[in-house]
């Protein structure tokens, strides 16, 4: 048995976003819309015209934009209470995952009464949530159609809100909002999201034909346009692929959960800040060499698709080939980490069982201090 859910309503539109007016239709009750962004992106002015347009159109619009990368609970909690206060009729979740993870939580916390604390695990958040659009202006996470938000709990440790009330009501891609994304937030964010085709192309616990075939799409569009998208930050084309790219394989995902790259990412993120996307490229090919004995066959389909090889090893090289010519760094040590963290993050990789029940091949604590070593 199979079964899969994604967002219902999902639209492109290249500088859609400058209209926020249209997009808002039939989704709000009322006229009180509250936007859950971060600074940099209200920085860059990317939600300027589309604010106005609300405005014109006679919203009344409160801007939350405290969210900071891998969102902490205290600034969910102060957002939800902002939100409440406020008594929107629609959050609008706008900018990379942090934000639109934040988003999916508040709508959440405002829409019932049950405590962010009993909303961690899977199936749990049991709703109602007030309705949500979601607007990404990275291309990565896929969190814009995923029924995940991860948060970051205490000082390191980050924890999963897994359930399908978690699920946007609309969704806008605007290629337009990301011509300005850094050439390394592009590389790392765009690998992120081929790992999370490759994830769920061989997640062995729920694995199904419609997200295999979202996966496959996904991973022919973002290899086709990662290399472009760096160096001509400018193409449109390249960077509605990316967009597109990172939501297919985030619906994938969404049914066929990430495994042990995620898994081993996810320490490099808690304890030394470094960016999903980036942590993710580093210990990517790393995992996937582990996984290789038991993972070769569904690998060496995807390296059939994307026309690099009918082996596992090729796909593995084309991933190698596209961190050197988006020149992601390697090396935990370019990230500041020694090899005196290893054991310590080992353990902490081991904890995260939602995602290592789904990897090919078992992964154990002895491999992934191995895994870490080879990447110092
Ligand atoms: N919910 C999910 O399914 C899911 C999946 C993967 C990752 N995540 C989470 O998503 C978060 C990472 O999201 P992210 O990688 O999108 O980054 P992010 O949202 O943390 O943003 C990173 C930085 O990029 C900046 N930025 C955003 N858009 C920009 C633009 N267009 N131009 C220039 N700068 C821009 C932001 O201001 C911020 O400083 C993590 O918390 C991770 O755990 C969630
Ligand atoms: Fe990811």
């Amino acid at each position: 048995m199979h079964s899969f859910q994604t967002v219902g309503d999902i639209r492109i539109d290249a500088g859609g976003a400058s209209r926020l007016d249209a997009y808002v239709s039939g989704l709000c009750a009322g006229k009180r819309i509250a936007i859950i962004t971060d600074k940099g992106v209200r920085g860059l002015g990317l939600l300027d015209a589309g604010l106005e347009s609300l405005r014109s159109a006679g919203y009344d619009v409160l801007v939350f934009d405290d969210v900071a990368a891998d969102p902490p609970e205290v600034i969910v909690l102060a957002g939800a209470k902002a939100v409440t206060d406020f008594k929107a009729d629609l959050i609008i979740g706008f900018g990379g995952g942090s934000p639109m993870d934040t988003a999916k939580v508040i709508a959440h916390l405002a829409g019932s009464p049950q405590p962010l604390a009993s909303l961690y695990g899977v199936g749990l958040a049991a709703g109602p949530a007030l309705p949500l659009l979601l607007i990404p202006t990275t291309s990565g996470t896929g969190s814009e159609v995923t029924n995940v938000a991860i948060i970051t709990t205490g000082k390191t440790a980050k924890k999963g809100i897994v359930a399908d009330s978690l699920y946007a009501k609309r969704v806008l891609l605007d290629a337009n909002l990301t011509l300005g994304l850094p050439k390394s937030i592009t590389a790392s964010t765009g690998i992120d999201a081929m790992v999370h085709a490759i994830e769920a192309y061989t997640s062995i616990r729920e694995k199904n034909p419609i997200s295999d075939a979202l996966a496959l799409t996904a991973l022919r569009k973002l290899r086709g346009a990662i290399v472009t998208a760096c160096d001509e930050p400018g193409n449109v084309d390249a960077r509605n692929d990316m967009l597109i790219g990172a939501m297919l394989a985030g619906q994938a995902f969404s049914n066929a959960p990430c495994a042990a790259v995620h898994a081993l990412a996810y320490p490099l993120g808690g304890f030394f800040h470094v960016p999903h996307g980036l942590s993710n490229a580093l210990v990517l090919t790393e995992v996937m060499k582990y996984n290789l004995p038991k993972a070769k066959d569904w690998y060496a389909e995807i390296a059939y698709d994307l026309g690099v090889g009918s082996t596992g090893i090729a796909l593995i090289d084309a991933m190698e080939d596209i961190k050197a010519r988006t020149a992601v760094p390697t090396r935990l040590s370019s990230v500041k980490i020694t090899a005196d963290a290893i054991p310590m993050m080992a353990e902490d990789a081991m904890t995260k069982d939602r995602l290592l029940m789904n990897n090919a091949r078992e992964m154990t604590y002895d491999a992934t201090v191995k895994i870490y070593e080879a990447i110092l």
